[in-house]
Formats: structure tokens, sequence, C-alpha cells
């Protein structure tokens, strides 16, 4: 079919919820894919933070391949080796954590949500939950009322009771909300808000946030959904930052490409959910655990997460080189997370076209910022061709 057919056809048979590129990939491999027509991009979105080893990964693809031929799905009536696996490798560093999984990352938050609820109940009958300023957590209504922005609870009210915001990086504020109220059952927060542009949480913060759950006996979530998985250059995000979450939830690269998300629990929370309390039909299938596992274990290797940490650091460095240019008012990152955050819309707006045009691809986020997410697998010279196409951005924007 033509790229007009499908694009028109897309118009007609799909809900116009996504705001899409008119393009159609067809091919990837590495830290490459190709459109329809044959033209080649540097892919440094990866399918927004799925991709963590680029497209066509062969462990990967023999693991879907092997699990295939075996059972796509079966269901949770029965005990299925691939999630027990799967489980034994994500809590290898967490003595007694145990996993639940589920396939997205807004589903990962509904269950620490309940979990949050279950054992809330019994703790003072606690239910609320709070979560911060410019955070997303995802688009179910539980994970909404905890996603600050307007513009994703516009037109979705009444969102669910008892979740309450507080402003991002300020201890004051959370700390006189939970002495104040005694009903918080938890605190939800990123360590790295990636929908908002990649914006970081201080240090000091998320372990100040820890100790106020401490102190007053609230569960502390980290919504590792975006940056857990080796992003930052460590398997978890949290782990920058000298903290022990109650509840991590996880998704987007955890599938190594197909829909997966999760939930690692502290064994003092991890019995709260009893059986028939929460549950999903194909969370935990055994086919993205085989896909998840194969890829979860390249990630987690020290030597990988090393050289996430090296190239990071590389890449951050070449772009502080142009954090003085005028339309630019700052540069961030940590490890394969990077933001390049402009004065304008309009700048950022030009400075993304002209990359899509020259074969580079990177995402627009909230407020000028424009997110770089590569592989984790990319290369340096890869690294170096997105610079190149970054500096003649810069010039051809300029006006
Ligand atoms: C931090 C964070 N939490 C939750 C979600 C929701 O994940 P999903 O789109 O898989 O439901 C996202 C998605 O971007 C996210 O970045």
């Amino acid at each position: 079919m033509k790229l007009d057919k499908i694009l028109s056809e897309n118009n007609k048979y799909l809900i116009q919820n996504y705001q899409r590129f008119p393009i159609e990939m067809v091919k990837g491999d590495g830290s490459y894919v190709w459109d329809s027509k044959g033209k080649k991009y540097l892919d440094f979105i990866s399918g927004i933070a799925v991709n963590n080893l680029g497209h066509n990964n062969k462990k990967v693809n023999k693991a879907i391949l092997s699990q295939v031929s075996k059972m796509l799905h079966i269901s949770n009536l029965f005990v299925i080796k691939e999630q027990v696996n799967y489980a034994k490798e994500l809590c290898k560093n967490k003595a007694g954590y145990k996993a639940f999984f589920c396939n997205s990352g807004t589903e990962a938050n509904e269950a620490a949500f309940k979990l949050a609820r279950r054992w809330g109940l019994l703790n003072g009958e606690k239910s609320k939950i709070v979560s911060f300023s410019g955070a997303f957590h995802g688009r179910t209504f539980g994970s909404l009322s905890a996603t600050s922005p307007k513009k994703y609870r516009y037109g979705f009210y009444p969102l669910t009771p008892g979740f309450k915001s507080v402003p991002f990086n300020d201890v004051d504020k959370l700390e006189a909300l939970v002495k104040k109220d005694k009903k918080i059952a938890a605190i939800i927060v990123e360590p790295i808000q990636g929908e908002a542009g990649v914006k970081f949480s201080s240090k000091n913060f998320l372990k100040k946030v820890e100790s106020i759950c401490r102190i007053y006996n609230i569960l502390f979530i980290v919504d590792e959904v975006q940056v857990g998985i080796g992003r930052t250059g460590k398997t978890f995000c949290h782990e920058h930052y000298n903290i022990s979450p109650d509840v991590i939830t996880l998704a987007k690269a955890l599938g190594g490409g197909l829909p997966c998300g999760a939930m690692l629990v502290n064994p003092k929370f991890s019995d709260f959910l009893t059986p028939g309390s929460h549950g999903t039909t194909m969370g935990g299938n055994p086919l993205s655990m085989a896909a998840g596992i194969a890829s979860f274990k390249q990630i987690s290797k020290r030597t990988f997460l090393e050289s996430v940490e090296k190239k990071g650091n590389f890449f951050l460095r070449k772009l502080q080189k142009i954090e003085n240019n005028s339309m630019i008012k700052e540069v961030r990152g940590l490890g394969l997370i990077l933001a390049i955050e402009f004065n304008s819309d309009a700048v950022a707006r030009k400075f993304c076209s002209y990359c899509l045009k020259k074969g580079l691809l990177v995402i627009l986020t909230e407020k000028y910022n424009v997110r770089i997410l590569p592989p984790l697998n990319v290369k340096i010279k890869e690294i170096d061709e997105a610079m190149k196409i970054f500096l003649d951005a810069l010039e051809q924007i300029y006006d």
C-alpha cells in the first residue's frame, strides 16, 4: 500500500489520539531504522526508551523465536517458569523483593497504588497517594490522578479521589503535607521526570522523601518506567541516589521490545496483595518474559552498564560544548537519557524538524526540551554522527 493511502486510512480507521509523523518505519537494525521510501534514520528515540538494545538484537530475537515454538500464552492460572526466572533476575540484588508482572507502565503504577491502599487499610486506614508537579505516571485513571500536567487530565474529570500533588523537589511542602494529613499511604516519584523534559530530582530530594516515608510510615514508590533497565548507566536509576524504595515500577525496556510492566516489592509489603486481589490476563506471558530476560541479561552486565555510563558522559560533554549557544538554555543528561532545553518552542520545533530531515530521530518534550534516548549499545561514531547533525541544525535555524 502506498504511503498516501496508509495515511488516509490511518485517519479513517484509527482513533486520532496520536500526533504521528507521516512516516512509515518498516525496518530496524542496531541504532538505525528505515522508512517505506528507503530513507535511513539514526534512531535516538528508541521507541521512547523501549528498544534499549536497538533494533534486531540477535539474542532477543533468538529467545523470542525459541519461545514462539513452545507457547505464547497460558494465563496466570498456571505457574510460568519464565516469570519466575525473570523475577529472580530482576531481584538478584534486592534480597526478598518479589515481582508482579503486567503489560505497561501505567499498569505497573496501578498495581503499586492498589498495593499501597491494601497495605494502608491495615495501617491506620491510610489511602492517599502523593505525587509531584510535572510527574507522568500513565493514563489510566489511577495513574492519571498521579500525573500532574493538566493537558493529560483535561476532559477526564472526576479523577480518582485521594491523590495529592506537591511541587517537585520541595521537601518542605511535602513534609508539611504529611505532618498535617495522617491518611497518606504512599508517595510516588520519578528520579528523573522524562515526559516533563528530563528534569532531575536533586540527590538530597530523593533521600529526604525516603526519610519522610520512614518517619511517617508511608510506602515509598519509585517510578522507573522510563529510566530503569540500564538507561542511566545503572540497572535501576535509584541506585544513583543511595535510596531503597519499597516499590519500584518498571515497563518500557523491561520486555526487550515486547509489552511488559512490573512492580518489584520489598518483603515488608509484598504479601498484601493476596490471591484474587489483583491480576491480569496477559501480564507476564511467556513470550514477553523470554524477550525481557534475554534483553535484561545483556543490559545488566557490569561491563555493559559501565559502557552506558562512559558513552553518556561522552555525549553530555559534547552537548555541553553547545550549551553556550544563545538559543539553548541548558543541556542535561545521566547515562543515555539526555536533553537540550531551548529558549523557545519555535526554535525547539525547528531543531527537531531539521534533525528529522537529516535522518535523526529525537523527541520534543515539555517546555522546549528535546529528549535524546539512544539505544544503550549505541556506538561512539553514531553519537558523533548525531552531534554533527545537531551542530548543523543550530547553524541552520539561527535567526
Ligand atoms: C515515568 C513513566 N511512568 C509511567 C509511564 C506510562 O507507561 P505506559 O505508557 O507503558 O503506560 C510512562 C510513559 O511514558 C513514564 O514515562
